[in-house]
């Protein structure tokens, strides 16, 4: 018969500091979960609220009389100001106070001061009353987190009289413990000593954010966390752009002594996602009792304080259980990289959209394939938009009528994804006076053929010979860029020029741009219809992680745009995307930007210009990407980094010139780094992503001639020449 218990958790689209929104999307998550066990008498929610720190994480155990559920939320707030811890117990309050919550187990994230010093707290509330604040022991601090600068000072005048510290809650069933992101990835997680002490049940809410191939990581993480020990894992995650670089995405996941039961979607323009799972508690009563040497460790293992709880999360009885059967043990899903490059910056640049409350995207194509893989990662947003649309998302649906300009109340519905690319989606072909014919032809059938969209100059006020006045002399980019910018007016209402060649002449002194061409530069403009705001240009770097890097670029042209979607992004990768996207989306046009001499699509100039670039820049781009993984991921200093390369290329250069090579790219590394404080943002894609200033808080001013370290390398150098001579 077993021991049933139905639970859910979920992944929510949050917004920082929206702690209205935030509530009614956990409220609908709420509503879900019960709707799901619906068929079913009394639920009771355990669960969620938010408070306003570095994460909220919000879990709600949900459960009824006979189908037990418990939904694990989380809810995102970065900002931490004492406003922030104010709104935090004010919605609280709120929650506490609402009958509706009653009856529920509450598991709500936030931030709480505790004799002076401030903590990221799970607040867990039953019936009202606060059991327990769990405050977060280890704190995400590296990388895209800085969860310590979150908490400033805010003098707590409301005295706390409950427990604060590391307990579980027994509930009259079962033990549930609460652990929070970081946690789960340090060494010692909590959930060892809570699962040796009886805890059955972990919740986790967490913030983690994508990056290509890196969701094995956390189904790896989450499985071995019940595989040894046993126990069921409840993980939730934030999902969506939240106001940054990172995409999270999702993927709720319940998982039973170490193999996954229920898992959610990881890219999905869903605000509000749950899922759910019927386990049986016995299981892992029974996977604990087979080993003995378990036991031993249990009794060995200090006890936690618990706290009780008076819920049962399972039926009671012995026809509780009638008619609810416990879900099967499934593998994980994964997607491969090429869908998570079609999903995963899709889904952020929706978000974008929506967030900053702008009409589209503007995106000049230069017949390369970067400016192609833009594009064709907005025809995925337009896709996925056209599936929730026919899905009834009434969220997707509402957005889309906002960004088109229709009324609320239109019948407009985006379920064409071309046919609403073609109101969201302007571009332009933007080359130089040595453009080819074939570049341009390209660009203008890939907008044509597969998007529909608004192809031309600058639609965004194409009335106006944007980029003629240019043709007379060299021109700094920005003064396109500025004239791109200005509002749309109802009196000009575009009609796009198509295959006038662009006159933009960069200056001959800019030598990435004469490659570069603007060739992928994406800007988000508003000018469609009625919407009176400027746009915003967007632009992605070419070869992004590798020129950024090494500076090979002009500061406030090729890098100025709003965001960049690829910029952390491979080539070899992204070629791989538009491969998949080709098929997938039907798309043949994109096997041109494939296999048409691939360099010169890279370099929209001539191939003999892509050796020129090597050569100006003293280093091949091979090169390039291994000094970098060194420097940025690795955090070699000059003199590490050559003595990893002596061994690495040992083969193939003498170490005196392995030395010129490491000298030459820490030269140009620490006079260039400053360009980087002004990169546009980049979807954050890869652990190696360009943009420095925000992701790898080193300085950017260095002390240019190394002079310790390069005289130590040198010495080397000579040793293992000198070395290498007498064998
Ligand atoms: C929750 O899961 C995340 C993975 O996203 C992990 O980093 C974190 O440590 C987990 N938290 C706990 C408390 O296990
Ligand atoms: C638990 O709740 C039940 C029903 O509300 C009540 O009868 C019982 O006394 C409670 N137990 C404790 C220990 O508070
Ligand atoms: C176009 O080609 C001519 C002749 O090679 C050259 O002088 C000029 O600088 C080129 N223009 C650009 C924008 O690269
Ligand atoms: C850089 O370091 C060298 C060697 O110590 C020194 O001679 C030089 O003045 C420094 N340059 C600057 C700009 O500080």
């Amino acid at each position: 018969m077993g021991h049933l218990i139905t639970v859910a958790t979920c992944a929510l689209n949050q917004w920082a500091l929206d702690f209205e929104g935030n509530l009614n999307r956990i409220l609908e998550s709420i509503r879900i979960a019960k709707k799901r066990g619906a068929t079913l008498r009394r639920i009771w929610l355990l669960r969620p609220f938010f408070g306003g720190c570095v994460y909220f994480p919000f879990t709600a155990l949900v459960h009824d009389r006979f189908n037990k559920k418990i939904l694990n939320i989380r809810l995102i707030d970065r900002k931490n100001k004492g406003d922030t811890y104010l709104h935090s117990w004010e919605m609280l309050s709120i929650i506490l106070n609402n009958e509706e919550t009653h009856g529920i187990l509450l598991d709500v994230g936030m931030p709480v001061m505790h004799k002076t010093f401030k903590y990221n707290c799970r607040v867990i509330v039953l019936n009202g009353k606060i059991l327990l604040i769990r405050p977060k022991m280890y704190l995400a601090n590296d990388g895209n987190y800085r969860e310590m600068r979150f908490f400033t000072p805010w003098i707590q005048k409301r005295v706390i009289t409950v427990p604060f510290g590391d307990a579980v809650i027994a509930t009259t069933d079962t033990c549930i413990g609460v652990e929070t992101c970081e946690e789960l990835f340090t060494p010692n997680s909590p959930h060892i000593g809570m699962g040796l002490d009886g805890v059955e049940i972990f919740t986790n809410s967490s913030g983690s954010h994508h990056e290509l191939r890196k969701l094995n990581t956390r189904i790896d993480l989450i499985k071995e966390a019940t595989q040894k020990l046993g126990g069921v894992y409840l993980y939730s995650n934030q999902q969506g752009c939240d106001g940054d670089r990172l995409y999270y995405d999702g993927c709720a996941l319940v998982a039973v002594n170490g193999q996954i039961v229920s898992q959610g979607s990881q890219f999905s323009l869903k605000d509000v996602e749950v899922i759910t799972a019927t386990i049986d508690i016995e299981d892992v009563r029974s996977f604990r009792g087979s080993s003995a040497s378990r036991g031993i460790q249990a009794s060995e293992s200090p006890a936690y304080h618990r706290i009780f709880a008076n819920i049962s999360l399972s039926g009671i009885g012995l026809d509780a259980d009638i008619g609810v059967r416990p879900d099967k043990m499934r593998p994980p899903f994964y997607h491969t990289p090429e869908q998570e490059i079609t999903l995963g910056p899709a889904c952020w640049m929706w978000d974008y959209l929506r967030r900053s409350k702008t009409g589209g995207y503007f995106l000049p194509l230069s017949g390369g394939i970067d400016s192609c893989a833009t594009a064709t990662i907005v025809a995925s947003m337009c896709r996925l938009v056209a599936e929730s649309a026919r899905e009834g998302d009434i969220q997707v649906i509402k957005d889309a009528r906002r960004m088109t300009g229709e009324p609320e109340d239109s019948e407009y519905l985006p379920t064409d994804p071309r046919e609403f690319a073609n109101r969201i989606f302007h571009t332009c072909y933007m080359g130089t006076e040595n453009s080819s014919q074939e570049t341009r032809v390209r660009a203008k059938e890939l907008a044509e053929l597969s998007y529909r969209s608004q192809h031309g100059y600058c639609r965004a006020s194409s009335a106006r010979p944007i980029f003629v006045s240019d043709r007379e002399g060299p021109s700094i980019p920005p003064a396109w860029w500025h004239r791109c910018r200005e509002p749309c007016s109802a009196e000009h209402p575009s009609s796009p020029k198509d295959g006038v060649s662009l006159p933009l002449r960069p200056a001959s002194s800019m030598g990435p741009w004469k490659d570069h061409t603007c060739s992928a530069c994406a800007w988000k403009c508003e000018c469609g219809r009625k919407v009176g705001r400027k746009p915003v240009p967007a632009h992605p770097t070419r070869r992004g992680d590798l020129v950024t890097l090494r500076g090979y670029l002009t500061k406030y042209d090729c890098s100025s745009a709003d965001i960049n979607p690829i910029g952390a992004i491979s080539k070899t990768d992204l070629k791989r995307f538009i491969a998949y996207a080709q098929k997938e989306f039907d798309m043949p046009i994109l096997e041109k930007f494939l296999t048409a001499t691939p360099t010169a699509e890279l370099e929209p100039i001539t191939k003999d210009y892509v050796q020129a670039d090597e050569i100006d820049m003293g280093m091949t781009y091979d090169e390039l990407s291994i000094f970098g993984r060194l420097r940025k991921i690795e955090r070699c200093g000059p003199f590490s980094m050559f003595s990893k390369l002596v061994h690495e290329w040992g083969e193939i250069l003498r170490p005196s010139q392995v030395a010129e090579k490491v000298k030459r790219f820490f030269f140009y590394y620490s006079i260039n780094r400053h360009k980087l404080t002004t990169l546009t943002p980049s979807y954050h894609a890869e652990s190696y992503s360009p943009d420095d200033n925000r992701f790898d808080l080193r300085p950017f001013l260095y002390n240019a001639s190394w002079s310790w370290q390069f005289k130590r390398i040198d010495q080397a150098a000579e040793a293992l020449d000198n070395l290498n001579n007498v064998e």
